[in-house]
């Protein structure tokens, strides 16, 4: 393999990616309202250690000198999403002068150090204004949505190009109203199929709203598992298509098809519904672009009593696994994106995130924290991804998952995917070696991922 091989094509955006509730802190500050982590990390019980994005990594007060330390690393783009409710602290109406100004600077001084701006308009952090009118459950939802996206594309576009509407809507429904463990903390069987369904009409509502007002790129960001059966047994192979189906198809066939995998009934039996055919009209928006979050992939089995998609994961012995259970799968990235080509006819793509918790020594002495095996992750992923461009993909960037160690949602600060080392008592920054060496891949633009990568970490 030489320099040429691994270089990735021209323009390829090189990133890191944060969201505003793990990474803030402050989170009632200037105006804002409340969202609903707010309101779930205040329940004892919830969060590992009683954790909450209180101070988080004080980023809305040390914004300058988090652009200031990517501009260091040499990275050419960031992906930040923005708090709905310090933009609306009722979730509609009147607009908070100061949550737009906030990230209104924060844009100013990305392209001021010449960092492209890719902003998610939701990521997880819904105003509970909204949550007490039913939040997700609520079919107005979707024009909520599109007003509020509205303010932002008005406040931004033109300095923002490049937007998505939801992070991963799968999640919020998988874990905020099936399984209940992230906010609001339901466990429904039958309001999931609602949310997932006005998660998909606001995202087409501020896709039309965009069309209106904005004149830039606009998509979706999903995270995607590929599924592979355990075994050749026919009740494997279903239990595989079912667990993809629901995890892969359940938000892109909708957005990029018009219908849901036929799947889905099958799973959600009585709790399932038809849609009337004007929802997939409006869901099924032309995208500029598809974000794709990827992490691990499943192996899986038929499980009866894994409720209600009736897969259980079946743990590979031999594999490395992270600090959150999840195996390192570089090729899932391959496969699942020769999915994407040839389902939805090879859209232009972001990685919008990627990464892993690994248990992190202390900083040493000498000011570094060692971090070998997040540089393998990204070395081995990114070749995954360089192979993927060559099998055809239309990838247009990746954003390492995530600038500073973080809030991880209920599981606290108990795990770590920063690049960057965040000290919780200081909330000093240390940049990792995975920071050190990825900062080199993007000056070389994938050239060095042709050399072993531990030499740069030496
Ligand atoms: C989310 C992030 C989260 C990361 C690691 C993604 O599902 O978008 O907010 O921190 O995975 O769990």
């Amino acid at each position: 393999m030489t320099a040429a091989d691994t270089r990735f094509p021209d323009g390829f955006l090189w990133g890191t990616a944060t969201s505003a509730y793990q990474i803030e802190g402050s989170p009632l500050a200037d105006g804002a309202g409340a969202s609903i982590w707010e309101r779930f990390v205040r329940t004892p019980g919830l969060t590992v250690g009683g954790d909450t994005g209180e101070v988080a990594c004080d980023h809305y007060r040390r914004w300058r000198e988090d652009v200031a330390l990517m501009a260091g690393l040499g990275m050419k783009a960031y992906r930040f999403s923005i708090a709905w409710a310090r933009v609306l602290p009722e979730g509609r109406g009147s607009v908070n002068t100061r949550g737009v100004d906030f990230y209104s600077r924060l844009v100013d001084e990305l392209l001021a150090r010449g960092i492209t701006p890719m902003a998610t308009l939701f990521h997880w952090d819904l105003p509970v204004a909204l949550d007490d009118r039913g939040g997700w459950l609520n079919p107005d939802i979707a024009h909520w949505f599109a007003d509020y996206a509205e303010v932002m594309f008005r406040a931004l576009d033109g300095r923002v190009r490049l937007w998505a509407t939801l992070n991963e809507p799968w999640v919020v429904t998988d874990g905020g109203y099936l399984h209940g463990a992230l906010a609001p903390g339901h466990r429904n069987l039958y309001e999931a199929p609602i949310a997932a369904h006005n998660l998909l009409r606001a995202h087409g509502a501020g896709v039309q709203r965009y069309r209106s007002v904005g004149r830039h790129r606009i998509g979706l960001v999903v995270n995607l598992e590929p599924k592979y059966p355990a075994g050749g047994s026919a009740a494997d192979q279903a239990a595989a298509r079912r667990a993809h189906a629901y995890m892969n198809g359940q938000f892109l066939d909708p957005a990029l098809l018009g219908r849901y995998p036929e799947e889905m009934a099958d799973i959600f039996g009585d709790a399932w519904r038809e849609w009337p055919q004007a929802d997939f009209e409006l869901i099924r928006q032309k995208l500029d672009f598809i974000g794709f979050n990827y992490y691990t992939r499943s192996v899986t089995r038929d499980d009866p009593a894994a409720w209600p998609v009736r897969t259980g994961r079946v743990r590979q012995k031999l594999a490395t696994h992270t600090e959150t259970g999840w195996e390192v799968f570089p090729d899932g990235l391959v496969h699942t994106l020769a999915w994407i080509r040839e389902r939805y006819g090879n859209p232009p793509v972001y990685i919008t995130e990627n990464g892993a918790a690994f248990y992190d020594p202390p900083v040493a002495t000498d000011g570094r924290v060692r971090d070998p095996l997040r540089v393998d992750y990204l070395h081995s992923h990114l070749l995954a991804l360089r192979a993927a461009i060559d099998a055809g993909s239309d990838i247009r960037g990746y954003f390492a998952w995530s600038l500073l160690d973080n809030f991880e949602w209920s599981l606290g600060y108990a795990k770590r995917f920063g690049l960057v080392h965040v000290n919780y008592d200081t909330l000093e920054r240390t940049p990792k070696d995975s920071a050190r060496y990825f900062s080199r891949v993007v000056a070389s633009n994938g050239a060095i991922l042709s050399q072993p990568p531990h030499a740069f970490c030496a």
